[in-house]
């Protein structure tokens, strides 16, 4: 007989701000925009994971090949028995890594997605039988009361895939500020953090020869017609992603071929030709400016890591 899972999952109930209402407001702006989380319907995780593929999209691997290269050393400062919490915590692939070479007592995935976690969080149970897992369907990006903790165990938050680049910065420092206060004093905080570079090696990587992250990009349209029942005409649009140097950010924009208007529900929306809709925006930090950040939300930087490259970075935070 297979010993009871140990298994615990609460519904929070997010309130999923709509996709209505982040399209008429968004639309409405004089540059016009739609907020990246929209991105994230089934066709649009599953070309996600295929732009990680592509060989010019290289966070994810990078970020893989930092953990693996020094994953002594990062347990080693997370520490056994510890509660590890996973804000959007997805497919949980990454986390995978650590909890081979580590033994947290709790691990806490938070994700939106309700039924998608369930399945997740029950995988990572019986794959990892001693560990506690913890799954809670929030969204992670207002502030967070979680219904359950193991009392008096450290607590350590990670946050990888450099999520943090998609906040402008002065939302990245509230960000931080809530993941403090699910860290608690003492607690820690492990996240991966796209370093700035060369701006050739940053295009590339949004507009890669496959036309991956293109697809992506204009799959959000895709969506929007599918939930609000709109009449977005993809060939009428380009992707257009550029390296912002003042601004130390790609951002992503789907460009109008020509005049147009666009029904999404009841309402129109002209678009001229060459207008943009701004999908997204990915700051990179230098490993300076990074700490700098999140010192203002309370964290002692404590150590970072890097590829030889140093395109990414991996940083462990204290807070307090
Ligand atoms: C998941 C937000 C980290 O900004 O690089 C990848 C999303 N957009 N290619 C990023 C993304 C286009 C990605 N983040």
């Amino acid at each position: 007989m297979s010993p009871a899972l140990k298994l615990r999952f609460y519904d929070m109930e997010p309130e999923t701000s709509s996709l209505y209402d982040d399209v008429m407001n968004g639309l409405s702006l004089a540059q016009k925009s739609i907020p990246p989380k929209h991105f994230y319907d089934e066709s649009g995780s599953i070309l996600f994971d295929a732009i990680c593929e592509t060989d010019e999209y290289y966070p994810t691997r990078t970020e893989m090949s930092i953990l693996e290269q020094n994953l002594k050393e990062i347990t080693t400062l997370l520490q056994n028995d510890c509660v590890l919490i996973e804000p959007g915590s997805g497919s949980s692939q990454k986390v995978r890594v650590l909890l081979d070479s580590f033994e947290p007592h709790t691990y806490m995935p938070l994700d939106i997605s309700s039924d998608y976690l369930q399945n997740i969080a029950y995988g990572l149970a019986k794959e990892y039988p001693n560990l506690h897992v913890t799954a809670a369907c929030v969204d992670f990006t207002s502030p967070l009361e979680l219904p359950y903790y193991p009392e008096n165990k450290r607590r350590v938050v990670f946050f990888p895939g450099s999520s943090i680049g998609n906040f402008e910065p002065k939302k990245a420092i509230n960000f931080l500020v809530n993941m403090a206060s699910l860290a608690q004093k003492k607690g820690g905080l492990l996240i991966g953090v796209d370093l700035k570079k060369e701006q050739a090696i940053l295009n590339a990587a949004y507009n890669d020869s496959k036309g991956v992250t293109a697809a992506f990009n204009l799959n959000v349209l895709q969506h929007i017609n599918q939930r609000l029942e709109a009449n977005f005409d993809l060939n009428a649009f380009k992707h257009n992603a550029f390296y912002n140097p003042k601004l130390g950010r790609v951002e992503m924009h789907l460009i109008s071929k020509q005049d147009q208007q666009i029904l999404i529900s009841d309402q129109h929306f002209t678009l001229k030709q060459g207008e943009s809709i701004h999908t997204e925006n990915s700051y990179k930090y230098t490993i300076d400016e990074f700490q700098f950040l999140a010192k203002q939300a309370g964290f002692t930087p404590i150590k970072v890591w890097t590829d030889p490259q140093q395109l990414f970075s991996i940083h462990y935070m204290t807070f307090g």
